[in-house]
């Protein structure tokens, strides 16, 4: 794992680390891990099976046996389990339940760390998810711990929302926002928290250009690339 460059983007859902993390994979040419989906996969994959987020061992040979790939699509990466394409279906509030309840479990963490480590091979790899920086690649040369307040993750979140036709109330939103904040940052298990050495970068007031043009620089000044691609 250390030769590979591999860049770590964390923080809480909606900071805005899945468009930063393609941004600097295209970029650079380099592998994307959207670590969230993983575990988006293993909640669905449970349903599919009636078995219970809660039921640890029974999740764990879910999440070991899991047939997943990731391909490239018009609209960024599209999400494949066992040939079917889940890539609208995972990212429902109901995938978001699902994610963040099978995500508590440790053996279940356990279960997917290999699969995320071969992932870092050359050119480089983005990772994007909670724990990159301080479990799965704690060696990692630059890390980004990418926060936002609630309020302004839920406004962005209503707009993605709107933009593919569904409604939600902004009340809501920022309650289910709180409510896997709470649950992501009070698990025992790999909690959301920034790692010592992590860069930290409050998205509230920064456009998704001027938070992307901060990383390009922080990359190349590390030597991670030769240059900032802007
Ligand atoms: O990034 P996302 O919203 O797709 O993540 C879905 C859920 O998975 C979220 O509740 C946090 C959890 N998750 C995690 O525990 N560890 C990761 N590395 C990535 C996501």
């Amino acid at each position: 794992m250390s030769k590979v460059p591999v860049i770590c983007v964390d923080g809480p859902s909606g900071a805005g680390k899945g468009t930063l993390s393609t941004r600097l994979a295209e970029a650079f040419g380099w592998h994307l891990l959207d670590s969230g989906a993983l575990y988006r996969i293993v909640g669905y994959a449970c349903e599919l099976r009636d078995i219970s987020w809660q039921d640890e061992a029974q999740v764990v040979e879910v999440a070991k046996a899991l047939d997943v790939r990731f391909l490239p699509s018009p609209s960024g990466v599209s999400v494949w389990l066992a040939g079917e394409d889940v890539t609208t279906r995972i990212r429902s509030q109901e995938g978001s339940r699902g994610a963040s309840a099978v995500a508590v479990l440790p053996k279940v963490r356990l279960a997917l760390l290999d699969r995320q480590r071969k992932l870092a091979t050359l050119p480089g790899l983005v990772a994007d998810g909670r724990d990159m920086g301080t479990v799965v690649f704690p060696e990692a040369p630059l890390k980004i711990f990418l926060t936002a307040s609630a309020e302004a993750r839920a406004h962005r979140r209503q707009a993605q929302l709107l933009e593919k036709g569904e409604s939600v109330s902004l009340p809501r939103l920022l309650e289910s926002i709180n409510e896997r904040d709470e649950r992501d940052t009070n698990r025992s298990a790999s909690p959301l928290v920034a790692a010592n050495d992590a860069i930290l970068i409050d998205s509230s007031t920064l456009s998704i250009n001027a938070v992307c043009n901060r990383v390009f620089e922080l990359a190349a000044s590390k030597g991670l690339v030769a240059r900032s691609p802007n």
